[in-house]
């Protein structure tokens, strides 16, 4: 063996190291009390990864200086983020993965070897890569809601035949230009093409659907490593991209099921079209109550299921809500917590919150444990929560939510609803929860409200 190939050897044992530690460490952040552990060991194989692939290269100090500046800056936007916007600062990553394995395809455009698999990989990397980049960040756009266009405009529609158009395109350039040299013009026209059509594919998508696409646009940002790693023949890059396209994908299922919705539909169909806006317009009196009459009906329940959602991550009230559920169980109350996969604004947001604020696991439970024995519920808290809490989505076919599993607390015995006015949530639709007969606003910010009630029984 020469030394180009010990040294080689010697790099697909390091990758294999880190292969193990990226599974193990993906496998632990399926715990709460083992993710920030599963966490670093994912972030130490990435670390091995890259440090042993720099042995090899001609230029190593320039990518340290690439990777150096990637770093700081990544590190900065982290440490800046808030929690609520974590879904399009994970966009922002996502679209530049894709960047990264698009600009990889390019720039191996130009030394194909006369070889048809080399290029269908290269035209393969470019399109996921292209419309990854491009999707992420209208994606970014939407869910920071700096981006407002509607599904129906001419635009819209415009940009989606581009994308269909970017398909076919692509369709040709794998299995029928191949036949013939690549030419510049040629693949320039791909690039084009490709950009606009990553538009076009996220474009028409409601805003609502956004969290199952932010899941797809991540697992098309492994796809489309899988591929660079190919082209490349870096094992790790394979593992790594595959790992991260399996597991993003899973996510899409499990977030569209979620939201009882067909990937298809969720993509080619949209809230929208089911709705043609028939929104309910439901309006009736809202019976708002103060903190004083609130804390008299808590005081005297016997059960309570405390809802949490958008509002609670905004107010930063997951500490006083857990003081509040220890005060209610202090007083023999018992309080469970009712969490829907799609509260808030990433997976798992509010469990991460309560998780936070040390509130146990074990009182936690999904919508399908809780919905059938609702009516004992003498209480349900809806803590700015509002469209998983929207009976619209199981009451009103015409509306566009209508089918999203939902927390059913209008079932309960009494609903208080925390939140300050009567705006609507993220699907934008408004809530007849409000005017229940059985529902009661407690309007104001959620931290202040909740305080006020943990005062109340403290006094
Ligand atoms: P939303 O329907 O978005 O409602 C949140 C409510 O919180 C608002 O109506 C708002 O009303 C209230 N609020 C905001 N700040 C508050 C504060 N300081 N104190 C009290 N209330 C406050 O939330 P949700 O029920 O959790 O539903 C989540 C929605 O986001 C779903 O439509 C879901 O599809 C979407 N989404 C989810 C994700 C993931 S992965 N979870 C990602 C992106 C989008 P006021 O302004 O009147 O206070």
């Amino acid at each position: 063996m020469n030394f180009i190939e010990n040294i080689s050897a010697f790099q697909n044992i390091i990758y294999i190291v880190s292969s193990i530690l990226f599974i193990t460490g993906i496998k632990m952040l399926g715990k709460e009390d083992t993710a920030v552990k599963g966490n670093f060991l994912s972030a130490l194989a990435m670390f091995t990864a890259v440090a042993i692939t720099l042995i090899d290269i001609v230029n190593p100090l320039l990518v340290i200086i690439g990777i150096s500046i990637g770093a700081i800056i990544g590190s900065l936007i982290a440490l800046k983020v808030k929690m609520t916007s974590i879904p399009e600062m994970v966009a922002l990553f996502n679209g530049f993965g894709g960047l990264a394995t698009f600009f990889i395809a390019w720039s191996e455009f130009y030394s194909i070897p006369d070889n048809t698999f080399q290029y269908v990989l290269v035209m393969i990397t470019t399109y996921i890569g292209g419309v990854t980049f491009s999707g992420s960040i209208i994606a970014y756009g939407k869910l920071s809601e700096k981006l407002k266009i509607q599904k129906t405009s001419l635009i819209t529609k415009f940009l989606t035949t581009i994308f269909y158009a970017s398909l076919i395109y692509l369709l040709y350039a794998v299995f029928i230009s191949k036949i013939f040299v690549p030419s510049f013009d040629f693949y320039t026209i791909l690039l084009i093409l490709t950009l606009l059509g990553g538009i076009g594919f996220v474009i028409p998508i409601g805003g609502g659907d956004m969290p199952v696409v932010i899941s797809l646009l991540n697992s098309f940002s492994g796809i489309a490593a899988a591929f660079a790693g190919l082209l490349l023949l870096n094992n790790v890059l394979i593992v790594a991209g595959s790992l991260v396209g399996a597991s993003g994908l899973i996510l899409t299922i499990i977030m569209a099921k979620a939201m009882n919705r067909s990937i298809g539909n969720i993509l080619f169909v949209g809230y929208a079209s089911s709705s043609s806006g028939t929104k309910s317009e439901e309006t009736g009196e809202v019976k708002p109550i103060s903190v004083s009459d609130a804390y008299l009906i808590l005081e005297n329940s016997s059960s309570v299921l405390i809802i949490p959602g958008y509002g609670m991550a905004v107010a930063q009230a997951q500490h006083v809500v857990r003081e509040l559920g220890e005060l209610l169980e202090a007083n023999g109350t018992e309080v469970k917590y009712g969490i829907h996969p799609v509260a808030g604004r990433m997976p798992g947001h509010m469990n991460v919150l309560l998780a936070e604020a040390n509130v146990p696991y074990d009182v936690l439970v999904e919508p399908d444990d809780v919905n059938p024995t609702m009516d004992t519920v003498d209480v349900a808290v809806v803590i700015g929560a509002n469209d998983v809490v929207n009976p619209s989505a199981t009451e009103e076919p015409g509306s566009p939510i209508y089918g999203m599993p939902i927390i059913e607390v209008h079932n309960a015995r009494t609903v208080f609803v925390l939140k300050r006015s009567m705006s609507s949530g993220f699907a934008g639709v408004q809530n007849p929860l409000f005017f229940k007969e059985n529902t009661r606003m407690l309007f104001g910010d959620a931290k202040d409200s909740i305080g006020g009630l943990v005062s109340e029984f403290k006094d």
